[in-house]
Protein backbone atom coordinates (compact mmCIF):
# COMPACT_ATOMS: atom_id res chain seq x y z
CA UNK A 1 0.00 0.00 0.00
CA UNK A 2 1.33 3.21 -0.96
CA UNK A 3 1.98 6.24 1.51
CA UNK A 4 -0.96 7.67 0.07
CA UNK A 5 -3.01 5.14 0.08
CA UNK A 6 -2.68 4.63 3.74
CA UNK A 7 -2.99 8.74 4.39
CA UNK A 8 -6.37 7.65 2.91
CA UNK A 9 -7.08 5.17 5.10
CA UNK A 10 -5.92 7.15 8.45
CA UNK A 11 -8.04 9.83 7.39
CA UNK A 12 -11.45 7.62 6.18
CA UNK A 13 -11.36 6.15 9.81
CA UNK A 14 -10.64 9.71 11.69
CA UNK A 15 -13.69 10.89 9.83
CA UNK A 16 -16.89 12.27 11.53
CA UNK A 17 -19.23 12.11 8.47
CA UNK A 18 -17.98 8.55 7.41
CA UNK A 19 -21.03 7.04 8.39
CA UNK A 20 -23.16 8.37 6.49
CA UNK A 21 -22.07 6.97 3.36
CA UNK A 22 -24.64 4.06 4.13
CA UNK A 23 -27.60 6.14 3.90
CA UNK A 24 -26.86 5.95 -0.02
CA UNK A 25 -27.36 4.14 -2.83
CA UNK A 26 -23.78 3.63 -3.97
CA UNK A 27 -21.97 0.63 -4.48
CA UNK A 28 -18.13 -0.03 -3.86
CA UNK A 29 -16.96 -0.23 -7.56
CA UNK A 30 -18.09 2.92 -8.39
CA UNK A 31 -16.06 6.29 -7.19
CA UNK A 32 -19.11 8.83 -7.64
CA UNK A 33 -17.58 12.67 -8.04
CA UNK A 34 -20.93 13.96 -9.63
CA UNK A 35 -22.60 14.54 -7.26
CA UNK A 36 -22.50 18.67 -8.11
CA UNK A 37 -24.69 17.24 -10.89
CA UNK A 38 -26.74 15.01 -9.85
CA UNK A 39 -26.68 13.93 -6.34
CA UNK A 40 -26.76 10.02 -5.19
CA UNK A 41 -30.56 8.56 -4.41
CA UNK A 42 -30.80 8.93 -0.31
CA UNK A 43 -31.68 4.46 0.32
CA UNK A 44 -34.77 5.68 1.92
CA UNK A 45 -36.28 7.44 -1.02
CA UNK A 46 -37.87 4.48 -3.00
CA UNK A 47 -40.06 3.59 -0.34
CA UNK A 48 -40.91 6.59 0.54
CA UNK A 49 -42.19 7.82 -3.10
CA UNK A 50 -44.00 4.02 -3.38
CA UNK A 51 -45.98 5.06 -0.06
CA UNK A 52 -46.68 8.64 -1.98
CA UNK A 53 -48.07 6.81 -4.95
CA UNK A 54 -49.49 4.03 -3.46
CA UNK A 55 -51.25 5.81 -1.26
CA UNK A 56 -51.26 8.92 -1.24
CA UNK A 57 -52.13 9.52 -4.97
CA UNK A 58 -53.21 5.30 -5.55
CA UNK A 59 -55.63 5.47 -2.44
CA UNK A 60 -56.17 9.16 -0.95
CA UNK A 61 -56.31 10.79 -4.24
CA UNK A 62 -57.50 14.48 -4.42
CA UNK A 63 -57.70 14.43 -0.40
CA UNK A 64 -53.83 14.50 -0.35
CA UNK A 65 -53.55 17.84 -1.08
CA UNK A 66 -55.37 18.47 2.41
CA UNK A 67 -54.82 14.97 4.16
CA UNK A 68 -51.12 14.42 2.53
CA UNK A 69 -49.79 17.98 2.64
CA UNK A 70 -49.16 18.53 -0.81
CA UNK A 71 -50.94 22.14 -0.77
CA UNK A 72 -48.11 23.28 1.70
CA UNK A 73 -45.02 21.10 0.50
CA UNK A 74 -43.57 23.90 -1.49
CA UNK A 75 -43.28 26.13 1.63
CA UNK A 76 -42.95 23.30 4.07
CA UNK A 77 -40.00 22.11 2.52
CA UNK A 78 -38.27 25.45 1.86
CA UNK A 79 -38.29 25.67 5.55
CA UNK A 80 -36.49 22.05 5.53
CA UNK A 81 -33.95 23.66 2.69
CA UNK A 82 -33.14 26.91 5.30
CA UNK A 83 -31.20 26.08 7.76
CA UNK A 84 -28.56 24.52 5.43
CA UNK A 85 -28.12 28.20 3.14
CA UNK A 86 -28.04 30.15 6.54
CA UNK A 87 -32.13 31.10 6.29
CA UNK A 88 -34.95 31.60 8.70
CA UNK A 89 -38.23 29.82 7.82
CA UNK A 90 -40.60 31.59 6.16
CA UNK A 91 -37.90 32.71 3.53
CA UNK A 92 -37.78 30.04 1.08
CA UNK A 93 -40.55 28.26 -1.26
CA UNK A 94 -39.57 25.44 -3.21
CA UNK A 95 -40.93 24.97 -7.06
CA UNK A 96 -40.50 25.23 -10.82
CA UNK A 97 -36.92 25.44 -12.07
CA UNK A 98 -33.57 27.25 -11.15
CA UNK A 99 -34.00 29.04 -14.95
CA UNK A 100 -37.64 29.92 -14.09
CA UNK A 101 -36.52 31.47 -10.50
CA UNK A 102 -34.12 33.01 -11.96
CA UNK A 103 -36.51 34.60 -14.19
CA UNK A 104 -38.28 35.58 -11.38
CA UNK A 105 -35.75 37.18 -9.06
CA UNK A 106 -33.87 38.86 -11.68
CA UNK A 107 -37.02 40.78 -12.70
CA UNK A 108 -38.44 41.13 -9.04
CA UNK A 109 -35.28 42.22 -7.82
CA UNK A 110 -35.43 45.16 -10.48
CA UNK A 111 -38.85 46.28 -9.68
CA UNK A 112 -37.72 46.43 -6.25
CA UNK A 113 -34.98 48.77 -7.28
CA UNK A 114 -37.38 51.09 -9.18
CA UNK A 115 -36.80 53.40 -11.33
CA UNK A 116 -33.76 55.33 -12.66
CA UNK A 117 -31.60 52.35 -12.10
CA UNK A 118 -30.96 50.86 -15.58
CA UNK A 119 -28.32 48.05 -15.34
CA UNK A 120 -28.38 44.96 -14.26
CA UNK A 121 -24.77 43.48 -13.57
CA UNK A 122 -24.45 39.63 -14.47
CA UNK A 123 -21.47 37.17 -13.67
CA UNK A 124 -19.84 37.01 -17.08
CA UNK A 125 -18.65 33.33 -16.29
CA UNK A 126 -21.97 32.88 -15.24
CA UNK A 127 -23.78 29.22 -15.95
CA UNK A 128 -25.36 29.95 -19.25
CA UNK A 129 -29.29 29.52 -18.33
CA UNK A 130 -28.56 32.51 -15.58
CA UNK A 131 -27.15 34.52 -18.72
CA UNK A 132 -30.11 34.04 -21.40
CA UNK A 133 -32.67 35.03 -19.10
CA UNK A 134 -31.14 37.61 -16.92
CA UNK A 135 -30.87 39.29 -21.19
CA UNK A 136 -34.62 38.57 -21.93
CA UNK A 137 -35.50 39.75 -18.34
CA UNK A 138 -33.56 42.83 -19.03
CA UNK A 139 -35.12 43.56 -22.65
CA UNK A 140 -38.44 43.21 -21.02
CA UNK A 141 -37.97 45.56 -17.79
CA UNK A 142 -36.22 48.09 -19.65
CA UNK A 143 -32.81 47.22 -18.54
CA UNK A 144 -29.11 47.16 -20.01
CA UNK A 145 -26.99 43.75 -19.45
CA UNK A 146 -23.36 44.61 -17.76
CA UNK A 147 -21.39 41.33 -17.83
CA UNK A 148 -18.44 41.62 -15.81
CA UNK A 149 -15.78 39.16 -13.76
CA UNK A 150 -17.53 38.23 -9.92
CA UNK A 151 -14.57 40.09 -8.36
CA UNK A 152 -15.25 43.36 -10.51
CA UNK A 153 -18.58 43.79 -9.33
CA UNK A 154 -18.00 45.51 -6.33
CA UNK A 155 -16.31 48.20 -7.88
CA UNK A 156 -18.40 48.74 -10.61
CA UNK A 157 -21.63 48.90 -8.87
CA UNK A 158 -23.36 52.64 -8.58
CA UNK A 159 -26.12 54.59 -8.46
CA UNK A 160 -27.58 53.41 -11.85
CA UNK A 161 -27.35 49.30 -10.97
CA UNK A 162 -30.55 47.78 -9.94
CA UNK A 163 -28.91 44.46 -9.45
CA UNK A 164 -26.37 41.95 -9.33
CA UNK A 165 -26.62 38.43 -10.46
CA UNK A 166 -23.81 36.20 -9.23
CA UNK A 167 -23.02 32.56 -9.40
CA UNK A 168 -21.73 31.56 -5.63
CA UNK A 169 -19.33 29.08 -7.08
CA UNK A 170 -18.66 28.84 -10.75
CA UNK A 171 -19.81 25.77 -12.26
CA UNK A 172 -16.66 25.19 -13.98
CA UNK A 173 -13.54 26.00 -12.52
CA UNK A 174 -15.16 25.68 -8.91
CA UNK A 175 -14.39 28.79 -7.50
CA UNK A 176 -16.03 30.59 -5.20
CA UNK A 177 -16.77 33.91 -5.16
CA UNK A 178 -17.47 36.69 -2.15
CA UNK A 179 -20.82 36.56 -1.30
CA UNK A 180 -20.29 38.60 1.76
CA UNK A 181 -18.35 41.68 0.50
CA UNK A 182 -20.06 41.61 -3.18
CA UNK A 183 -23.33 42.12 -1.39
CA UNK A 184 -22.33 44.47 1.19
CA UNK A 185 -20.75 46.48 -1.64
CA UNK A 186 -23.94 46.23 -3.87
CA UNK A 187 -26.02 47.54 -0.94
CA UNK A 188 -23.87 50.71 -0.60
CA UNK A 189 -24.67 51.44 -4.22
CA UNK A 190 -27.91 51.20 -3.55
CA UNK A 191 -28.49 47.82 -5.48
CA UNK A 192 -29.50 44.17 -4.82
CA UNK A 193 -27.86 40.93 -4.67
CA UNK A 194 -29.03 38.03 -6.24
CA UNK A 195 -26.70 34.67 -5.77
CA UNK A 196 -27.67 31.65 -7.99
CA UNK A 197 -26.46 28.82 -5.03
CA UNK A 198 -26.69 25.73 -7.36
CA UNK A 199 -23.07 24.84 -6.69
CA UNK A 200 -22.50 25.72 -3.16
CA UNK A 201 -26.12 24.85 -1.25
CA UNK A 202 -25.38 21.92 0.97
CA UNK A 203 -21.84 22.04 -0.05
CA UNK A 204 -20.56 24.84 2.47
CA UNK A 205 -22.37 27.60 4.51
CA UNK A 206 -23.69 30.28 2.69
CA UNK A 207 -25.28 32.39 5.62
CA UNK A 208 -28.32 34.61 3.19
CA UNK A 209 -29.59 36.24 6.26
CA UNK A 210 -25.87 36.99 7.84
CA UNK A 211 -25.11 38.55 4.97
CA UNK A 212 -28.09 40.58 4.02
CA UNK A 213 -28.70 38.80 0.72
CA UNK A 214 -31.72 40.01 -1.42
CA UNK A 215 -32.79 37.32 -3.20
CA UNK A 216 -31.43 34.12 -3.75
CA UNK A 217 -32.07 30.73 -6.32
CA UNK A 218 -30.83 27.52 -6.11
CA UNK A 219 -31.56 23.70 -7.59
CA UNK A 220 -31.88 21.00 -5.24
CA UNK A 221 -30.82 17.77 -7.91
CA UNK A 222 -26.97 18.51 -6.78
CA UNK A 223 -25.63 18.68 -3.31
CA UNK A 224 -29.21 18.35 -2.04
CA UNK A 225 -29.52 14.90 -3.74
CA UNK A 226 -33.21 15.72 -4.11
CA UNK A 227 -33.12 13.63 -7.28
CA UNK A 228 -33.06 14.09 -11.79
CA UNK A 229 -35.12 17.87 -12.44
CA UNK A 230 -36.30 17.65 -8.52
CA UNK A 231 -37.39 21.21 -8.13
CA UNK A 232 -35.59 24.54 -7.10
CA UNK A 233 -35.99 27.48 -4.99
CA UNK A 234 -36.11 31.19 -4.13
CA UNK A 235 -35.02 32.80 -1.62
CA UNK A 236 -36.83 36.17 -0.29
CA UNK A 237 -34.91 38.30 2.08
CA UNK A 238 -37.89 39.04 4.66
CA UNK A 239 -37.49 42.96 4.46
CA UNK A 240 -38.33 42.37 0.52
CA UNK A 241 -41.31 39.73 0.55
CA UNK A 242 -43.71 42.88 0.89
CA UNK A 243 -42.39 44.06 -2.21
CA UNK A 244 -41.72 40.99 -3.92
CA UNK A 245 -43.75 41.59 -7.53
CA UNK A 246 -43.65 38.28 -9.23
CA UNK A 247 -43.50 38.56 -13.08
CA UNK A 248 -45.39 35.11 -12.68
CA UNK A 249 -48.22 36.26 -10.75
CA UNK A 250 -49.57 32.18 -11.06
CA UNK A 251 -52.74 31.25 -9.25
CA UNK A 252 -51.28 29.35 -6.14
CA UNK A 253 -49.43 32.74 -5.45
CA UNK A 254 -52.35 34.19 -4.41
CA UNK A 255 -54.02 35.22 -1.60
CA UNK A 256 -57.27 33.36 -1.95
CA UNK A 257 -55.90 30.61 -4.48
CA UNK A 258 -59.47 28.93 -4.09
CA UNK A 259 -61.42 32.27 -4.22
CA UNK A 260 -60.41 32.32 -7.84
CA UNK A 261 -61.02 36.07 -8.14
CA UNK A 262 -60.69 37.62 -11.89
CA UNK A 263 -57.84 40.49 -9.99
CA UNK A 264 -54.59 39.36 -8.75
CA UNK A 265 -53.68 39.99 -5.16
CA UNK A 266 -50.56 38.28 -3.90
CA UNK A 267 -50.22 36.16 -0.77
CA UNK A 268 -47.96 37.27 2.07
CA UNK A 269 -44.33 36.50 2.25
CA UNK A 270 -42.53 33.58 0.61
CA UNK A 271 -45.46 32.22 -0.92
CA UNK A 272 -45.33 34.96 -3.41
CA UNK A 273 -42.77 32.79 -5.12
CA UNK A 274 -45.02 30.11 -6.28
CA UNK A 275 -46.61 30.15 -9.47
CA UNK A 276 -48.60 27.05 -10.33
CA UNK A 277 -49.51 23.91 -9.00
CA UNK A 278 -46.33 22.16 -7.86
CA UNK A 279 -44.74 19.13 -9.24
CA UNK A 280 -45.95 16.86 -6.00
CA UNK A 281 -43.97 13.79 -7.56
CA UNK A 282 -40.34 15.58 -7.17
CA UNK A 283 -41.42 17.66 -4.60
CA UNK A 284 -41.74 14.84 -1.77
CA UNK A 285 -38.94 12.80 -2.96
CA UNK A 286 -36.41 16.17 -2.61
CA UNK A 287 -38.08 16.18 1.10
CA UNK A 288 -37.39 12.48 1.95
CA UNK A 289 -33.53 13.60 0.51
CA UNK A 290 -33.50 15.81 2.93
CA UNK A 291 -33.60 13.66 6.08
CA UNK A 292 -30.03 12.76 5.08
CA UNK A 293 -29.25 16.08 6.87
CA UNK A 294 -30.94 15.53 9.98
CA UNK A 295 -28.37 15.96 12.96
CA UNK A 296 -25.83 17.62 10.40
CA UNK A 297 -23.99 20.67 10.52
CA UNK A 298 -23.25 22.19 6.92
CA UNK A 299 -19.97 23.88 8.91
CA UNK A 300 -18.64 20.04 9.25
CA UNK A 301 -19.56 19.46 5.45
CA UNK A 302 -17.14 22.29 4.60
CA UNK A 303 -14.44 21.09 6.63
CA UNK A 304 -14.35 17.76 4.99
CA UNK A 305 -15.07 19.00 1.72
CA UNK A 306 -11.97 21.28 1.84
CA UNK A 307 -10.02 18.24 3.07
CA UNK A 308 -11.29 15.78 0.42
CA UNK A 309 -10.04 18.30 -2.61
CA UNK A 310 -6.83 19.31 -0.69
CA UNK A 311 -6.07 15.56 -0.70
CA UNK A 312 -7.41 14.97 -3.98
CA UNK A 313 -4.98 17.56 -5.54
CA UNK A 314 -2.15 16.32 -3.50
CA UNK A 315 -2.75 12.59 -5.29
CA UNK A 316 -2.98 14.31 -9.15
CA UNK A 317 0.26 16.12 -8.09
CA UNK A 318 1.50 12.60 -6.81
CA UNK A 319 0.32 10.62 -9.60
CA UNK A 320 -0.37 12.51 -13.01
CA UNK A 321 2.59 13.04 -14.89
CA UNK A 322 3.58 16.73 -14.94
CA UNK A 323 1.70 19.20 -17.45
CA UNK A 324 -1.05 16.28 -18.44
CA UNK A 325 -3.82 18.33 -16.46
CA UNK A 326 -3.92 21.72 -14.85
CA UNK A 327 -5.89 22.39 -11.87
CA UNK A 328 -7.99 25.42 -12.55
CA UNK A 329 -9.50 25.02 -8.92
CA UNK A 330 -8.18 27.96 -6.45
CA UNK A 331 -5.90 26.58 -4.23
CA UNK A 332 -6.68 29.09 -1.54
CA UNK A 333 -9.92 28.00 0.91
CA UNK A 334 -11.35 30.89 0.92
CA UNK A 335 -11.66 30.52 -3.04
CA UNK A 336 -12.70 26.77 -2.96
CA UNK A 337 -16.10 25.25 -3.76
CA UNK A 338 -16.58 21.93 -3.55
CA UNK A 339 -15.10 20.62 -6.67
CA UNK A 340 -12.00 20.16 -8.65
CA UNK A 341 -12.16 21.20 -12.01
CA UNK A 342 -8.46 20.05 -14.06
CA UNK A 343 -7.74 21.83 -17.76
CA UNK A 344 -7.00 18.43 -19.77
CA UNK A 345 -6.32 18.76 -23.55
CA UNK A 346 -7.62 15.24 -23.78
CA UNK A 347 -10.71 15.47 -21.62
CA UNK A 348 -13.21 14.82 -24.27
CA UNK A 349 -10.93 10.92 -24.41
CA UNK A 350 -10.43 10.82 -20.64
CA UNK A 351 -13.45 10.87 -19.05
CA UNK A 352 -15.33 7.91 -21.01
CA UNK A 353 -12.19 5.90 -20.38
CA UNK A 354 -12.78 7.08 -16.44
CA UNK A 355 -16.27 5.80 -16.20
CA UNK A 356 -15.86 2.73 -17.89
CA UNK A 357 -13.46 2.39 -14.60
CA UNK A 358 -15.14 3.24 -12.64
CA UNK A 359 -14.82 6.95 -11.66
CA UNK A 360 -17.25 9.53 -12.43
CA UNK A 361 -16.76 12.50 -13.40
CA UNK A 362 -18.08 14.95 -16.23
CA UNK A 363 -16.89 17.09 -19.19
CA UNK A 364 -17.19 20.64 -19.60
CA UNK A 365 -15.21 22.32 -22.66
CA UNK A 366 -11.64 21.33 -21.64
CA UNK A 367 -12.06 20.50 -18.27
CA UNK A 368 -12.43 17.12 -16.79
CA UNK A 369 -15.04 17.92 -13.32
CA UNK A 370 -15.18 15.91 -10.23
CA UNK A 371 -17.43 17.05 -7.25
CA UNK A 372 -17.10 16.59 -4.05
CA UNK A 373 -19.70 15.33 -1.88
CA UNK A 374 -18.86 14.64 1.73
CA UNK A 375 -22.00 12.67 2.87
CA UNK A 376 -20.78 9.99 1.00
CA UNK A 377 -17.47 10.27 -0.78
CA UNK A 378 -14.32 9.35 1.22
CA UNK A 379 -10.81 9.71 1.09
CA UNK A 380 -9.97 6.34 -0.17
CA UNK A 381 -12.41 7.58 -3.32
CA UNK A 382 -10.11 10.11 -4.04
CA UNK A 383 -6.70 8.55 -3.58
CA UNK A 384 -8.01 5.89 -5.95
CA UNK A 385 -9.77 8.75 -8.91
CA UNK A 386 -6.21 10.20 -8.80
CA UNK A 387 -4.59 6.76 -9.24
CA UNK A 388 -6.52 5.96 -12.38
CA UNK A 389 -6.59 9.22 -13.55
CA UNK A 390 -2.76 8.68 -14.02
CA UNK A 391 -3.21 5.22 -15.33
CA UNK A 392 -5.56 6.53 -18.12
CA UNK A 393 -3.22 9.07 -18.63
CA UNK A 394 -0.13 7.25 -18.47
CA UNK A 395 -2.11 4.66 -21.11
CA UNK A 396 -2.08 1.83 -18.71
CA UNK A 397 -4.64 -1.10 -18.96
CA UNK A 398 -7.26 -0.94 -16.89
CA UNK A 399 -6.46 -3.49 -13.81
CA UNK A 400 -2.68 -2.92 -14.20
C1 LIG B 1 -25.16 27.65 -11.56
C2 LIG B 1 -26.30 26.96 -12.24
N1 LIG B 1 -27.45 27.62 -12.46
C3 LIG B 1 -28.49 27.00 -13.07
C4 LIG B 1 -28.41 25.69 -13.46
C5 LIG B 1 -29.50 24.93 -14.17
O1 LIG B 1 -30.73 25.44 -14.12
P1 LIG B 1 -31.99 24.46 -14.30
O2 LIG B 1 -32.16 23.76 -12.99
O3 LIG B 1 -33.09 25.37 -14.65
O4 LIG B 1 -31.66 23.49 -15.38
C6 LIG B 1 -27.24 24.97 -13.23
C7 LIG B 1 -27.15 23.54 -13.64
O5 LIG B 1 -26.18 22.86 -13.55
C8 LIG B 1 -26.16 25.63 -12.62
O6 LIG B 1 -25.01 24.97 -12.42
Amino acid sequence: MSDLQQEAKRLDAADPLAGHRAKFALDDATVYLDGNSLGALPAHVPARMADVIGREWGELRIRSWDESGWWTAPERIGDRIAPLVGAAAGRIVVGDSTSVNVFKAVVAAARIAGEGRDEILVDASTFPTDGYIAESAARMTGHRIVPLDPADIPAAANDRTALALVNHVDYRTGRLHDLPGTTAALHAAGALAVWDLCHSAGALPVGLDAHGVDLAIGCTYKYLNGGPGSPAYVYVAERHQSRFDSPLPGWTSHADPFGMEPGYRAADGAVRGRVGTPDILSMLALEAALDVWDGVAIESVRAKSLALTDFFLECVRAYVPEGRVTPITPEAHGERGSQVALACADAPAVMPELIRRGVVGDLRPGLLRFGFTPLYVGFADAERAARVLADVLAGTPAGE
